[in-house]
């Protein structure tokens, strides 16, 4: 269940790597970017995950939740969930979660659960689409603009409404890596912690 309290709104960041949108996140949160709600809880679906560390340095609450450890992705899927009640989650944020969410689970939370994506959608998006295999395709077909979105999470893969988008020139020679690195401190570190704001800030008006 949704919280429904007064004061900030409780966001939970999902995360499955380096975690430099948590820390973009972070970031914001201390320098008052995001001032209508505040991360509670960091939830990872592997252990190694850099984003965890970055979760403890902040002093945010994290837990790791293993695909593998579960017989099913329903059973996976009610752990997450019951993570997110104890902790009276409002708004779930995914920060490079490199997992799909079934329809069930999204459905749970319709207009609460945003992605933050490394590219233009509907350009270079949808199961297969992450991380840097989204860069090496926009840098394959040539496209001389990519950039970032974030949007909320449905059913379809990367088929939610969109939020906020940025745009990002391609350079002569980019590789995959260099592309990634100016998509994510040109757009992704600047938007995701606006439209968290934002959403937040709609929920604090709505209670
Ligand atoms: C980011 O570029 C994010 O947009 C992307 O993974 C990276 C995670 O980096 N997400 C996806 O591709 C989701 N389809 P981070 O762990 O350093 O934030």
């Amino acid at each position: 269940m949704l919280g429904k309290e007064d004061g900030k709104v409780r966001i939970a960041v999902l995360v499955s790597g380096g975690g430099t949108n948590l820390q973009a996140l972070i970031d914001a949160q201390d320098k008052g970017v995001i001032k209508s709600g505040e991360i509670v809880l960091v939830v990872s679906n592997k252990e190694e995950a850099y984003a965890l560390e970055r979760a403890g340095k902040a002093g945010i609450k994290a837990e790791v939740v293993l695909r593998k450890d579960f017989d099913s992705q329903a059973s996976f899927e009610e752990r997450l969930d019951a993570l997110l009640s104890e902790s009276r989650i409002d708004i779930v944020v995914m920060a490079g979660f490199m997992s799909i969410l079934s329809g069930s689970f999204t459905a749970r939370y319709p207009d609460r659960i945003i992605n933050i994506h490394p590219s233009l959608i509907p350009s270079f998006c949808g199961k297969g689409f992450y991380g840097l295999h989204v860069h090496e395709a926009a840098l394959r077909y040539g496209v001389k603009v990519t950039g970032a979105t974030v949007h909320f999470v449905n059913e379809i893969p990367d088929g939610g409404r969109i939020i906020k988008q940025k745009a990002v020139e391609v350079m002569e020679g980019d590789t995959a890596e260099t592309l990634q690195k100016r998509v994510m401190e040109q757009a992704e570190w600047i938007i995701l912690p606006e439209a968290t704001e934002e959403i937040c800030a709609e929920i604090a008006r709505g209670r």
